[in-house]
């Protein structure tokens, strides 16, 4: 087993001469050096315990005992090329299917969610046998190049935007196009894709898949508007195309009342694809692309195999049954309702008290904290954010990130077990630090805007 071998000045400089330097660390002046976990609480180097409000992945709990034991009984038995027929597969894709809507019965298990969505967007283009894809702004799928070529949050930093690809406003109703005092904003954003798509008609052109996140977390921790992803699905359908919803952040209970997130559209609203990977493991590289016969069908019907070699292996597929069965046996859904609702609370209260809190929102345990620097404007407080994050760390040992195209919306996407004392507490500290900047250095902020 690997073991704390270096110091933590050591493994930096390993990792400084031996890793690319695009691949970058969480607090990337002062990194911290994790080597265990368990639940909600990752514990350093010296033993010190850090309350993790991020990992979003470790979904059932880091190191939670009961996969583990199944992961390390299942290696032990038989790890396998997923040609051999084995029960794992079958029993896992039939737990999966249980929790969908009747359609989405048809599974291709991978590695990533990456993988998972450059796979959709093969899946739509054969399917429809058209090219175009419309995604949402500020939207992230993945880092394979077919995904920068759909990810705005990265192509704009990159090689810029392909011309079969097409940019929909971000359904924002804090910050975007239509807002919370706009009597129908579903239909309103859903309208701007219709718009899209008739631009994209008049230039010939044919729309494969419309790509969007059950609830955009690049894009800020959002909301999705009621009735947006029904009226969009009924204008993508009769252009011909598909919808991809992906759930690599969202799925597997988060938003506690619904597994899927997509499922907050109401139940009139299906995807055709949907793609799964962050929290299915737990940690353990396993994602997924659920989809429809018909779909499915039309990809078979290339005459081209399709072969992953550990996408859905006997370990892969007996980790996941494992984390559906730890949601289950803990109650983890009504877990994230409950502490998300509490946690939202004390963040909604906090607000009446500091003017740099412009926004909160959430659902479950998918929470958004909006700094701003003038709650009129809504001028994004990106230095501040930064700067409680950093506090919140170096403090109080507490791990959050920020999100959003400016960096100002602090997320929470904790492990599922996250408690009640836990959003407690980082609540009375971020309350304690925006009061001392607020005292004393709010000068800061003048830079942002
Ligand atoms: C919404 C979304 N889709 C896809 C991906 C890509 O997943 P992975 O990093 O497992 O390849 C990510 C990763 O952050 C993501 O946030």
């Amino acid at each position: 087993m690997a073991q704390d071998t270096f110091s933590k000045e050591e493994t930096l400089a390993m990792r400084r001469r031996l890793i690319g330097h695009s691949c970058r660390l969480f607090y990337s002046d002062d990194p911290v050096k994790i080597i265990r976990a368990r639940g909600q609480y990752l514990y350093d180097e010296h033993g010190k315990r850090y309350l993790d409000c991020i990992s979003n992945v470790q979904h059932v709990g880091h190191c939670h005992p009961s996969i583990t034991e199944v992961a390390a009984a299942q290696m032990d038995l038989l790890n396998i090329n997923t040609r051999f027929l084995h029960d794992n597969m079958v029993q896992y894709a039939d737990r999966l299917a249980a929790s969908l809507p009747d359609k989405l019965c048809i599974f291709y298990f991978v590695n990533s969610g990456s993988e998972a969505n450059d796979l959709a967007l093969r899946l739509a283009q054969q399917y429809t046998q058209h090219q175009d894809v419309i995604v949402l702004d500020h939207a992230y799928h993945g880092h394979l190049m077919s995904l920068i070529d759909i990810s705005p949050y990265k192509f704009r930093k990159l090689s810029g935007q392909k011309e079969w690809v097409h940019v929909a406003p971000l359904p924002d109703t804090y910050r975007g196009l239509y807002r919370e005092d706009h009597p129908n904003p579903g239909d309103a954003y859903a309208d701007t894709v219709k718009d899209l798509i008739d631009e994209v008609h008049s230039k010939g052109r044919k729309i494969s898949a419309f790509f969007a996140e059950s609830l955009p977390s690049v894009g800020g921790q959002i909301i999705m508007p009621q009735g947006y992803s029904t009226k969009v699905a009924e204008y993508v359908h009769s252009a011909g195309g598909v919808f991809v919803a992906d759930e690599v952040q969202t799925g597997f209970g988060r938003v506690g009342t619904h597994f899927w997130a997509f499922q907050l559209q109401g139940e009139g609203f299906c995807p055709d694809i949907v793609t799964m990977g962050k929290p299915m493991g737990n940690g353990h590289p396993l994602a997924c692309v659920a989809t429809t016969v018909e779909i499915a069908g039309a990809f078979t019907a290339n005459g081209v195999e399709y072969f992953n070699t550990f996408g859905g292996n006997p370990v892969s597929c007996a980790i996941g049954l494992a984390v559906l069965d730890v949601i289950e046996k803990e109650d983890l859904r009504r877990n994230a309702t409950k502490v998300g609702a509490h946690l939202k609370q004390l963040l909604t209260q906090l607000q009446t008290r500091h003017d740099i809190i412009g926004h909160v929102r959430g659902i479950g345990l998918f929470v958004g904290l909006e700094l701003v620097t003038d709650r009129r404007t809504r001028a994004p407080a990106t230095k501040t954010a930064a700067e409680v994050v950093k506090r919140l760390k170096e403090q109080d040992r507490i791990c959050v990130s920020t999100d959003g195209p400016w960096e100002n919306v602090v997320k929470f996407k904790p492990p599922m077990c996250f408690s009640i004392q836990d959003a407690d507490l980082v609540v009375r500290c971020i309350d304690r630090i925006i009061t001392e900047m607020a005292t004393s250095d709010l000068r800061l902020e003048k830079e942002d805007v």
